[in-house]
């Protein structure tokens, strides 16, 4: 059995205004094994960016822990690509050159840079490398945005709604060949999205959070689904009853 990359352990949250005190998280915890998939849904507000923020080492929990291959996380690691929910391009610096921010900061090698544009031919990205943020359509400054997560070659990545801006069918096909990439690459991921589908068709294993402060409502493994790639999915006669079963869970009119 791989290893035990991630464990989040009573993981709960507090986020202190002047105003007031907002908990966030309660009693979260959960563990992720090298290679594995795993999606975590719920309702807006219910935690899920917290959560995120937690695990990529830049907000310390209220209590609980977080530990990636034994070590407890205080701050960021290069072992962690972090998609933060909004794209935090550099408006003054250009496609290419936000793209290749990372690489800048660790100071990697000509390899990675020849990485980076390959990936973003193979992006469409190609011809917008010259163009700065504001020029380009939200779904495009997204792609950039993973595009970048990506380059560094971190071996676990923290996605938060990477797809969520972009039109259905770029949607499907980039989420289906970051799926080849990652399992090519034999990555990890968590991956956070509003779309129940789209964690079926992508993952291992989906953690349903409740409503805020969220608690682990329900884990899914999809063992039904497991090595059926992510289109031929949408075929499988359980697809239907896990979408209900999953919405059900998240109680949005509740
Ligand atoms: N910096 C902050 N200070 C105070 N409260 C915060 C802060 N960030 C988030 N919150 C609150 O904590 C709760 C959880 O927010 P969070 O962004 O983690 O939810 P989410 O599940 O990611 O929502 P969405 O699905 O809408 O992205 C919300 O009630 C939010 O208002
Ligand atoms: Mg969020």
């Amino acid at each position: 059995m791989p290893k035990l990359l991630l464990e989040v352990s009573h993981v709960g949250h507090v986020y202190q205004t002047p105003e007031c005190e907002k908990e966030a998280l309660r009693d979260v915890s959960f563990q992720i094994r090298e290679g594995e998939f795993v999606s975590l849904v719920g309702p807006s507000g219910c935690g899920k960016s917290t959560l995120l923020t937690i695990i990529a080492g830049l907000e310390r929990p209220t209590f609980g822990e977080v530990r990636i291959d034994g070590k407890r996380i205080t701050a960021p690691t290069t072992e962690i690509g972090y998609m933060p929910q909004k794209d935090h391009l550099f408006s003054w610096r250009n496609i290419h050159s936000n793209i290749t921010l990372g690489l800048e900061i660790q100071k990697k090698g000509p390899k990675y840079y020849r990485k980076a544009e390959e990936m973003m031919e193979k992006y469409g990205l190609r011809d917008v490398g010259h163009m700065m943020p504001d020029q380009l359509s939200g779904g495009m400054r997204q792609r950039c945005s993973l595009i970048r997560t990506l380059v560094t070659d971190p071996g676990f990545l923290l996605l938060d709604e990477a797809f969520s801006a972009l039109d259905y069918q770029t949607r499907v096909a980039v989420s289906v060949d970051i799926h080849t990439i990652i399992r090519n690459e034999h990555k990890t991921v968590l991956l956070v999205t509003h779309d129940i589908s789209e964690s079926l068709m992508l993952s291992d294993r989906v953690i349903v959070l409740t409503r805020g402060p969220g608690t682990v409502k329900a884990i899914h493994e999809l063992s039904a689904l497991k090595d059926i790639p992510p289109m031929e999915r949408l075929e499988h006669e359980a697809f239907g009853s896990m979408i209900k079963d999953i919405w059900g869970e998240l109680d949005i009119h509740g």
